[in-house]
């Protein structure tokens, strides 16, 4: 015995799962409405200086949402080399200089939590970089604290494994060390701290 309603399912020999049909009668639906959702990122940092880590994941980063803002963000836990306005002139330079295209924000933010800059945009999504287990071990819990505060998410983006061994503060002790770094960041960083090497 079949129930009503069912013959279509029957033809397509899922008559014994006729029991099942009842369930999945056809439903008129509404013709679905596209509507065009701007996915604004944020991929804030420190960026004392921007290392060639960093501009790996602006690049990837660009590549998957529709608008990117570049987020200087004061750290009070770390003693600054470059000052705030530089670090975002460099990062500029740095995005124009490796030709990385997209709708890319540069900017600074130094009230208040991190996650109010999200909301005062727009912005959903939070893109750190990833080297190993460690930055996710140190990154986890301000990603869940971050969706906590604002339902902000963290996406997690692995940067070429070429730049794994970089940071901001390997390049900050060699340079004052005076060792080269011209391995480590963008061009634009490396004439900003030798102004006169050759
Ligand atoms: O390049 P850094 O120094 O690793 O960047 C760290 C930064 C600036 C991303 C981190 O310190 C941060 O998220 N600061 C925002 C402060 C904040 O909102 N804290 C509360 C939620 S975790």
């Amino acid at each position: 015995m079949r129930a009503s309603g069912t013959r279509g399912w029957g033809r397509c020999g899922l008559g014994g799962l006729s029991h099942l049909a009842k369930s999945f009668r056809p439903v008129a639906v509404a013709p679905a409405t596209l509507v065009a959702v701007t996915r604004i990122a944020v991929v804030p940092g420190s960026f004392d200086p921007i290392t060639l880590g960093h501009l790996d994941v602006i690049g990837r980063a660009a590549g998957i949402f529709d608008e990117l803002h570049v987020l200087v963000v004061h750290n009070p836990g770390k003693t600054a080399l470059i000052p705030f306005s530089d670090r975002v002139a460099l990062i500029k330079d740095s995005i124009a200089e490796a030709r990385i295209s997209g709708n890319i924000l540069v900017t600074s933010w130094s009230v208040g939590l991190l996650v109010d800059y999200c909301t005062d945009v727009g912005a959903t999504v939070l893109v750190k970089g990833v080297r190993g287990q460690t930055d996710l071990v140190y990154e986890t819990p301000m990603a869940i604290v971050n969706r906590d505060l604002a339902g902000v998410e963290t996406v997690f983006l692995l940067p070429n494994p070429e730049h794994a061994h970089v940071s901001s503060s390997l390049v900050r002790q060699v340079n004052s060390l005076g060792g080269d770094v011209r391995p480590y960041v963008p061009h634009a960083v490396a004439r900003f701290l030798r102004p006169n090497a050759s």
